[in-house]
């Protein structure tokens, strides 16, 4: 894992015992939506998927430095209203009928997901310019949460496109597509490659179906290493082609924020069970659930704390293997297996770097009730 960022580790040194908390970097934040742009193609639009975190602070930010925000909730789009977005793309496969009506008086471009839906904005009485959100047959990008060329409930299926487009109700008129594929591509040359043939297919539907074409919607999925400091090759992307009179929207969420934020939490307890070591923490997955939730082990940094004036022997470990467990009672609790660790004593903390998306804002936050972790915002 990369080191420390200095006035990261200072942030997390100066929180009360026993710490947890987030702490999230409005100027990495910032960094990582330049570096973003810079890497688009001529034609390019970003917006912020707000469910990554969807911090006020960091959507505030974000909505600054990024071309506006894409929702997926009446709660989001509230945020991206506030955050005075200047663009904002509404998506989901179930909205209401109060969120519809939201979303088109805020002035969001909704992602139709469904002929249902298209049947309830009619009958709302709504008037919009709206992507059709498609379930493509296939994508050819690899990643986690494949949404796109597999059974889900996200878009409408290929082969049904053509009846929808067929049956436009009154008011509504369709001006590009919502293609969103998948979660935490690392391949650049494969998401290059999936832009291009996004838009190559937009064109073709468009033409077939007498669709006045504005927009591809490619959608988020860029993608982060956790168990490296690698990151996805932007720079594929930059070759891509968004013909003139064409937007190119993306949408991305993990690439933004997963490095500007920080997990931390103070280890209450050492133990040694049946041969395994395990470091009790204050916070675990109902703080940050994404490792749980996905399977690995999120690698941690230690952050020494020195400082013990208790009356009795302070639990340490040396040259040990340990397991990072969580306060809840279930041996699911768990953000880490097996990382070794030089030293480790109880109160000092363990720093989860890549925490920023899809961190708290995923996770089961009331399961046992214990206190909510701390939030720093540089
Ligand atoms: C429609 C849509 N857009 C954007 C995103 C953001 O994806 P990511 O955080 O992988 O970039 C998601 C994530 O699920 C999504 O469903």
């Amino acid at each position: 894992m990369a080191e420390l960022p200095t006035h990261v580790a200072h942030a997390l040194r100066r929180l009360p015992a026993p710490a947890c908390a987030y702490l999230y970097d409005t100027q990495a934040l910032r960094r990582r939506a330049e570096t973003f742009r810079a890497a688009l193609p001529a034609n390019t639009l970003f917006l912020y998927a707000v469910k990554a975190n969807g911090h006020p602070r960091v959507v505030d930010t974000l909505a600054t430095v990024c071309d506006g925000l894409e929702v997926a909730s009446g709660g989001e789009l509230h945020l991206a209203v506030n955050a005075g977005a200047r663009r904002i793309a509404f998506g989901g496969p179930a909205k209401t009928d109060t969120e519809l009506a939201a979303a088109v008086a805020a002035g969001a471009q909704l992602n139709v997901e469904s002929a249902h839906e298209l049947r309830r904005l009619a009958g709302l009485g709504l008037h919009a310019d709206i992507c059709i959100r498609v379930n493509r047959a296939g994508s050819g990008l690899t990643g986690s949460h494949t949404m796109t060329g597999t059974p889900t409930p996200f878009g409408v299926d290929e082969t049904q496109l053509p009846a929808l487009l067929a049956d436009i109700p009154a008011g509504l008129r369709v001006t590009g597509f919502h293609l969103h594929a998948v979660s935490n591509n690392l391949d650049g040359t494969a998401h290059a490659a999936f832009l291009t043939d996004a838009i190559t297919w937009s064109l073709g539907t468009a033409h077939k179906h007498g669709v006045h074409l504005r927009t591809v919607n490619a959608g988020g999925g860029f993608g982060v290493d956790y168990l490296s400091t690698a990151a996805i090759d932007l720079t594929p992307l930059s070759k891509v082609t968004v013909p003139d009179g064409i937007e190119l929207l993306l949408e991305p969420g993990r690439y933004l924020t997963a490095d500007a934020g920080w997990y931390t939490a103070e280890v209450l307890d050492l133990k040694t069970t049946h041969g395994r070591t395990f470091a009790v923490l204050r916070g675990g997955t109902h703080h940050f659930r994404l490792p749980a939730a996905w399977g690995y082990s999120h690698p941690f940094t230690v952050l020494p704390v020195d400082d013990w004036d208790r009356p009795y022997p302070r639990p340490t470990v040396h040259d040990t293997d340990i397991d990072a467990v969580g306060e809840l009672c279930t041996p699911r609790d768990v953000l880490t297996r097996g990382q070794h660790v030089p030293q480790l004593r109880a109160g000092d903390r363990l720093v989860f770097a890549r925490a920023g998306a899809y961190g708290w804002d995923i996770s089961h936050h009331e399961f046992l009730r214990h206190d909510p972790p701390d939030f720093v915002i540089l």
